[in-house]
């Protein structure tokens, strides 16, 4: 596979490959510090960013190539130059593209009209580096054997939750895992190994729907309360930047049982290895 463009592209080899290597990275940063030599990465991103921006820079750093940045408005594709032709164009130049957008369509194009590695650093579908660095972080804490486990998302159904489950479903079809929804937060947190969540308005969203959205969501808050129905060896994640106060308490994410630096730590990790394998032709994927 040239690109990763959706996080259900990825087989579980890929995954443990990724993995493995993204934690050689960890305890040594500089282990390929000559993989991309010469060789330069254009990071396009047209949302915010602080973590992902500052992890595929230092990333494409580590393994010695230059990174790019770009921001929106910095490319002729905002007067209307076609994605396919500035695809061509980035491929004359770059070795990979890192790219963070709205739309999922347009990631996909981007990957079908370049002839070198697009990864997707976030669009309103999915955020397939995120959910690396979130498994990476998982099984440093649990080992790799989690069956029997339960791993809950709470919150508002976004690129870091929703778009998923129905892949999820029929990959667990398969796998021998159990996907369920619920609206009952106490239930899916009962004897749970993972509290995750994730902002309430992500980039994008609509002003207009912030008031619903907090009088709907907030049943489903981290809190102390919720956090002492979860198993004793229980950890909480978040992707960040959080709101504290709104989807996750102050005493939550700064609490013991928050592992959120660790996991933002393994965003470089994670697209670093990312980068090393996709440049080197490495990743079988599922296409
Ligand atoms: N988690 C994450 O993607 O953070 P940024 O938006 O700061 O990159
Ligand atoms: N759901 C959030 C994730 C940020 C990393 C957003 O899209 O804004």
């Amino acid at each position: 596979m040239k690109d990763l463009l959706r996080t259900e592209h990825l087989t579980r080899d890929d995954v443990e490959l990724l993995l493995d290597t993204a934690a050689q990275f960890a305890a040594e940063p500089l282990r390929s510090k000559d993989a991309l030599a010469h060789k330069s990465v254009a990071i396009y991103m047209t949302k915010p960013s602080t973590r992902t921006r500052l992890a595929s820079q230092t990333a494409v750093a580590h393994l010695g190539g230059s990174p790019i940045v770009l921001r929106g408005d910095d490319l002729q594709l905002g007067r209307g130059e076609s994605i396919a032709d500035t695809a061509r164009i980035f491929s004359g130049y770059c070795d990979a593209i890192i790219v963070r957008t709205f739309a999922q369509s347009d990631v996909d194009e981007l990957g079908k009209f370049s002839t070198i590695p697009v990864i997707n650093a976030l669009t309103d579908d999915d955020h397939p580096t995120q959910l690396l660095a979130d498994w990476l972080t998982i099984r440093e804490t649990f080992g790799k054997d989690v069956s029997g486990r339960k791993f809950v998302y709470l919150g508002d159904g976004n690129n870091m939750a929703q778009q998923a489950i129905e892949t999820a479903q029929k990959i667990a079809a398969k796998s021998g895992a159990t996907i369920e929804v619920t609206n009952d937060p106490e239930s899916a947190a009962k004897d749970a190994s993972v509290l995750y969540t994730d902002v309430w308005m992500s980039m994008g969203d609509p002003e207009s729907e912030k008031q619903e959205k907090i009088k709907s969501l907030a049943p489903f808050a981290v809190t102390d309360a919720l956090l002492s129905k979860t198993s004793k060896d229980s950890i909480f994640m978040h992707c960040l930047p959080a709101h504290r106060g709104e989807e996750v308490m102050e005493s939550v994410i700064d609490g013991p049982k928050s592992v959120i630096w660790r996991e933002a730590f393994h965003r470089r990790t994670t697209i670093q290895s990312l980068l090393f394998h996709l440049t080197r032709g490495e990743i079988k994927g599922s296409l």
